[in-house]
């Protein structure tokens, strides 16, 4: 039976925490979200949902998969919202969805890593990530026992300020985020590998006919821009000055690995 933890990364931060938390909780396999069509069941005594925070909510794709996901009326569901110190009102809301499909989440914690938002910056100093990876790694190793244990307790949330603002930005943004692709653009450093295209979980980039063109289906996961080896891919005006991100123990393989699973 055991425990499985689903993942859905753009840099790598989630994936590493839940290869940390399997670590930890020793029989728990990793999987991708899949993004196919039709609910599928889990069977898996522990179920966890491991996924970054998006624009201080949850990415669609977890809410699909929330929808899509059968399970028994026992089995311990929990998640981990990964973030970069907004988490907002993330975990609330999934619980909310949950208790709308009948299920509970029994724990829900945010995790603070570095950020890959980079139109707002880069992912700090290098000491900096350091810090927010080994206070993963405790934290990862305080909730593996309350996760075998199958402990319930309240989400972590983030302040009332951030669920109340921000939630509200959330909303107003939610349905736009496929068009948000609209700003990006490739500099002359484009050597047309490809790797855009074969990195993005939503298979949002065709190259038309060397170059990436984005379709208008983006999950804004930045998989695209922060794995582009050429650094060629921008986001409006300010992405330029700053230096992508990837969680350091975390490799190309991975992310295409992810994108793959979503091919079915
Ligand atoms: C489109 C987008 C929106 C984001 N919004 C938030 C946010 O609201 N709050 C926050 O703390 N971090 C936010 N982030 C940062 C990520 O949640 C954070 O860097 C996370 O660790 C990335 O995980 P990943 O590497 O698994 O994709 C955002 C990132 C992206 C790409
Ligand atoms: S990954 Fe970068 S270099 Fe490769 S095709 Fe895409 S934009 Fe061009
Ligand atoms: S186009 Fe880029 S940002 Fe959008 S879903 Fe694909 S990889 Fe993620």
């Amino acid at each position: 039976m055991g425990t499985k933890l689903y993942v859905y990364t753009g840099t790598g931060n989630s994936l590493w925490i839940a290869r940390q938390l399997a670590l930890e909780l020793k029989e728990a396999a990793v999987e991708f979200i899949p993004n196919l069509p039709g609910d599928f069941q889990e069977r898996a005594e522990r179920v966890g949902i491991i996924f970054p925070v998006h624009i201080w909510g949850l990415p669609s794709r977890v809410i699909q998969f929330v929808h899509r996901l059968q399970v028994k009326p026992e089995t311990y569901l929990f998640a981990l919202a990964v973030n970069a110190g907004q988490p907002a009102g993330t975990l609330l809301q999934l619980q909310e969805l949950m208790s709308t499909r009948g299920q509970s989440l029994a724990l829900g914690y945010s995790f603070v890593m570095p950020s890959n938002y980079i139109p707002w910056g880069g992912p700090g100093p290098m000491d900096a990530q350091r810090r927010l990876f080994s206070k993963a790694q405790e934290k990862v190793k305080a909730i593996a026992g309350a996760i075998l244990r199958l402990e319930r307790k309240k989400v972590d949330r983030g302040p009332l300020w951030q669920n109340i603002l921000f939630s509200r930005v959330y909303k107003m943004s939610f349905r736009s985020v496929r068009n948000m692709d609209k700003k990006f653009w490739v500099d002359d450093k484009c050597n047309s590998c490809g790797i855009c295209s074969s990195v993005c979980p939503a298979s949002n980039i065709e190259m038309i006919p060397e170059k990436p063109c984005w379709l208008h289906r983006c999950e804004q996961c930045l998989a695209c821009l922060q794995w582009c080896p050429q650094e060629a891919i921008q986001y409006g005006k300010k992405t330029v000055q700053y230096p992508r991100y990837h969680h350091p123990e975390v490799i190309l393989r991975d992310i295409l690995e992810q994108a793959k699973a979503n091919e079915g």
